[in-house]
């Protein structure tokens, strides 16, 4: 009886998505055949039950939105708040969904005050970036009881120098090739706390920034000829975002080559597109360059649903996702569906990242 009664309930909720979407085989189903990872992004603070099981039926990866950035898990020195995190890991675990965490060392602007404060000395600076990441990622690290994260975005928006990228860390100096000693200091401490996660830079803007795509590539290139252990380049991929151009599809295909080519691996981290833009079309050829290429292991939108975006709060864009404000699927997503599912030739060689 109590098994009928949970078989019961589950259909009535997963018929919630399923009733307005009956050929939806979910995104997920067909991107594992391209050997693909899937998802988006949120914290799962909107107590709404819709939006997680639309996440279930459709996604294999999950990123947090704000609850594991540095200023959300560590607001005090020394205290740690992990209670939104660990309901969103445990969620990913109970779900079979993989847990990619948002994110580890950052600009100020996503640092706790305290962390900017001009008293502290270099050598404390640097003991506070590596117990932040022993902290905050020995939490999820593998094994952990309280699920693990297999993907992290270890370093965000720091490659260039203009002020609003302004990072504290840079106080720790530069080696004699000039890049910053913290970049290396992040992904040695990473890779010491969990050998096995997939270490990832993921930047805004390179999809259409070439000097600064440029300036990434040469920077991580020199890097990983020291051994610093960085496994996968990040594509944000807020398109249209500001105003900003469309990227060229074919330049994007060349700098995923190029990347893939040191031995990365690619992730499209955080796209969401504008309406005001070709907004289907756009999303066909992001899916189509990331099939195209063997290393792109995983696509994920900023947010799922619309009336959660980020951009609709910053006034930026109304409807960029793949799904409508009542968690109905749009024309952005049977664009993406279409796409995936075509075969590609490219998929057989997409082996992805395991334990
Ligand atoms: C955004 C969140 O979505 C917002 O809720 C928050 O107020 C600001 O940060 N690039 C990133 C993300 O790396 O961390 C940003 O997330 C969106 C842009």
């Amino acid at each position: 009886m109590l098994f009928y009664v949970v078989l019961f309930s589950t259909a009535i909720s997963a018929g919630f998505i399923n009733a307005q979407n009956p050929d939806s085989p979910g995104l997920k189903n067909l991107a594992i055949k391209h050997n693909l990872l899937i998802g988006g992004a949120t914290d799962l603070n909107h107590d709404d039950s819709n939006e997680e099981q639309l996440i279930i039926n459709e996604f294999s990866i999950l990123s947090n939105e704000n609850c594991l950035k540095p200023n959300k898990t560590q607001p005090s020195r020394n205290v740690f708040d992990f209670r939104q995190s660990d309901y969103f890991v445990g969620f990913c675990k109970k779900n079979n969904i993989v847990a990619k965490g948002h994110k580890l060392i950052a600009r100020d602007f996503y640092l706790p005050k305290w962390m900017l404060d001009p008293g502290l000395t270099d050598k404390e600076l640097h003991d506070i970036l590596v117990d932040h990441i022993k902290n905050v990622m020995g939490r999820y690290r593998q094994g952990s009881e309280y699920g693990e994260i297999k993907y992290w975005d270890v370093l965000n928006e720091v490659i260039s120098d203009a002020k609003i990228y302004e990072s504290v860390f840079k106080r720790l100096g530069k080696n004699s090739d000039g890049d910053y000693n913290y970049w290396e200091l992040a992904f040695r401490t990473a890779r010491a706390v969990d050998p096995n996660c997939v270490l990832i830079w993921t930047e805004d803007n390179i999809e259409f920034d070439y000097p600064k795509a440029d300036k990434l590539y040469e920077t991580i290139k020199r890097l990983k000829s020291k051994g610093v252990p960085i496994d996968a380049v990040g594509f944000q991929c807020h398109i249209g975002f500001n105003g900003q151009p469309v990227p060229d599809f074919t330049k994007l295909a060349d700098y995923f080559r190029k990347f893939a080519d040191l031995g990365l691996y690619i992730a499209i981290t955080e796209l969401d597109v504008s309406e005001k833009l070709n907004q289907v079309e756009i999303y066909k050829n992001m899916m189509q360059v990331c099939l195209d290429q063997p290393k792109c292991i995983s696509w994920s939108t900023w947010n799922v649903v619309d009336k959660y975006s980020w951009r609709r709060n910053l006034k930026d864009a109304e409807t960029p996702l793949l799904f409508d404000d009542n968690y109905q699927p749009k024309s952005t997503y049977y664009g993406v569906q279409e796409i995936l599912k075509k075969p590609n030739i490219n998929s057989k060689n997409r082996i992805l990242p395991h334990y």
